[in-house]
């Protein structure tokens, strides 16, 4: 299978070291600048550029019908013209703010703890995390998607949220339930980037021959559109 990447930084590079092993020689590599029409004929590509420029890159990789895996944050905004674009030329796109398998994973696993949870009153919540000092955000996207995560499950009690920044961390969440008993902790440590490069290369592997757009946690664990 042939894959184009678009957008050549820290995660475009890592993707191209992976790929071999999903199967996919490089077609093509698009950073600022070249042409998009280099990824014509690519049975995939994978978008990790700038939030400002992911959403005219999508536009123009739907109008050549390239199916397209996109980890790029911050274009969300303008997803329903993305969208509208994918489903007008026949084509496919996954997106995700967060391609780890493990943290999805994760997420489902707070809404299951959340729903046994919420059933026991005598115990108290708390969502945590710690990145590295560059990290300007806090708490992070994760992290509030975990609390999403365990609204979504029915948690209804208070959860008090905190956050470090120190060292080199790359990013460590963490959720937990205190009780006079007991304490159960649910905690997912990120290890480095490649986990993102491997969820978006698992996800280009899916999208060969599909249609439609879809969320990356929809397709791990089968509930979207196939
Ligand atoms: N969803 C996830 O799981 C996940 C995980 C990690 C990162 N991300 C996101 O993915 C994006 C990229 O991350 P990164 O760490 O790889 O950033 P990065 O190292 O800064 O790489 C971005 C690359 O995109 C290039 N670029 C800029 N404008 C472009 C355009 N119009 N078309 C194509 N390429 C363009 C940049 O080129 P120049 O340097 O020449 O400008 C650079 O090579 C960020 O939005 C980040 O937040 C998401």
């Amino acid at each position: 299978m042939k894959l184009a990447i678009v957008g050549y930084g820290k995660m475009g590079r890592m993707v191209e070291s992976l790929a071999p092993e999903y199967g996919f020689t490089i077609h093509a590599r698009i950073d600022a600048n070249d042409p998009m029409e280099a990824a014509q004929g690519a049975d995939a590509a994978i978008e990790f550029s700038m939030p400002d420029a992911a959403a005219a890159n999508l536009k123009k990789l739907a109008a050549l019908k390239v199916n397209t895996v996109c980890g790029t944050t911050g274009w969300f905004g303008q997803l329903d013209d993305v969208r509208h674009a994918f489903e007008n030329a026949n084509a496919a796109l996954v997106y995700s703010p967060n391609f780890s398998v493990g943290v999805n994973i994760f997420f489902k696993l707070l809404e299951d703890a959340a729903k046994m949870l919420e059933q026991q009153p005598e115990y108290g919540a708390w969502a945590w995390e710690i990145h590295h000092d560059a990290k300007k955000d806090a708490p992070s996207g994760t992290l509030i998607k975990a609390v999403e995560a365990l609204r979504a499950g029915g948690y209804t009690r208070n959860i008090d949220v905190s956050s470090n920044r120190a060292g080199k961390v790359p990013g460590t969440h963490e959720i937990g339930f205190d009780s006079a008993a007991d304490t159960i902790t649910l905690r997912h440590t990120a290890r480095s980037r490649e986990g993102f490069a491997r969820g978006a290369l698992q996800a280009a592997k899916w999208i060969v021959g599909k249609r439609g757009v879809h969320e990356f946690a929809n397709i791990l664990f089968q509930q979207g559109d196939k």
